[in-house]
């Protein structure tokens, strides 16, 4: 018996990294995965993989900073009678300057794709929740949202605001049994952060490491646990909490010599 039996799920940003991670890890889990992603080829795949497995998955395109197509994956998610899990997961990575040097268009861009997402996905999804009586919601945050890091003042900004608006709907849909929580994820081992090394070079990967106390940087599948979790009615009294999956790299100081 799986933990999400007979559940709808629908996860953004599906085809890749940690999205992919808890797609995998719900459909194994026993739910219905309708995935969402800009990367139509590598969505397909990810679906084939998934169903390949015996697993249940419906790839979409779906480009969260569109509200229609947004609407249209909840649409057809909503067809099996029911969505009972949204992770709203997709998200860019916009950053590794300094505040004065980010333009209009990357701060729009990036408050459009990480924030404003948040907003309609949960918008749509919430009308087939409160009929049902239960939901599940789960926001991508990050550490990036608990600590300061250069070069990151509106991703953080964003990551903040998602945690913020996770609790606030946790206290006003609890009523109704929606439950709202978010993950903040240390560094992961996905292709965004591939491109962020690729951008600022490998000294990055190599200080990345050492923030974490664990010290090593984290798995996808360690953060699809998490989600499966709070996906769970095992976490049916868990709302309105922000869930650190970082190796400890909120716990520890930002720079930690070699003393020993
Ligand atoms: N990787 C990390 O270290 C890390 C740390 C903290 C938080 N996070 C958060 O976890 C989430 C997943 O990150 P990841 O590292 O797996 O990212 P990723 O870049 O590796 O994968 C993101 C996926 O989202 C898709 N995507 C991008 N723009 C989209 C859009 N407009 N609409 C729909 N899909 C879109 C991409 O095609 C890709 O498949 C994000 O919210 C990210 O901010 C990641």
């Amino acid at each position: 018996m799986g933990r999400l039996d007979g559940k709808t799920a629908i996860i953004t940003g599906a085809a890749a990294g940690i999205g992919n991670a808890i797609a995998t890890a719900m459909a194994r889990e026993g739910a219905h995965v309708f995935m969402g992603d800009i990367d139509d080829a590598a969505g397909r795949a990810a679906e084939a993989v998934i169903r390949a497995s015996g697993s249940m998955a419906t790839y979409a395109h779906c480009d969260v900073s569109v509200e229609q197509d947004i609407a249209n994956l909840v649409e057809r998610a909503g067809k099996t009678g029911h969505i009972d899990i949204l992770v709203n997961n997709a998200a860019i990575a916009i950053g590794g300057m300094p505040l004065h040097e980010m333009t209009d268009e990357q701060w729009h861009r990036l408050i459009a794709v990480n924030l404003t997402s948040v907003f309609r996905g949960t918008k749509h999804v919430l009308p087939y929740m409160l009929a049902q009586k239960s939901g599940s919601v789960i926001s991508m945050a990050s550490a990036q949202g608990h600590i300061g890091l250069d070069g990151w003042t509106a991703y953080a900004g964003a990551k903040g605001a998602v945690m913020s608006m996770m609790r606030q709907l946790a206290v006003e849909f609890g009523p109704h049994n929606i439950r709202f929580n978010s993950i903040s994820p240390g560094t992961i081992n996905t292709p965004m952060n591939e491109q962020v090394i690729r951008e600022l070079g490998d000294h990055v990967a190599r200080a990345w490491v050492k923030m974490h106390p664990i010290g090593r940087i984290g798995r996808p599948e360690e953060v699809a646990e998490a989600a499966v979790y709070l996906a769970s009615d095992a976490a049916g009294f868990t709302t309105g909490i922000d869930l650190r999956v970082d190796g400890g790299l909120t716990a520890a100081p930002r720079y930690v010599p070699d003393l020993v």
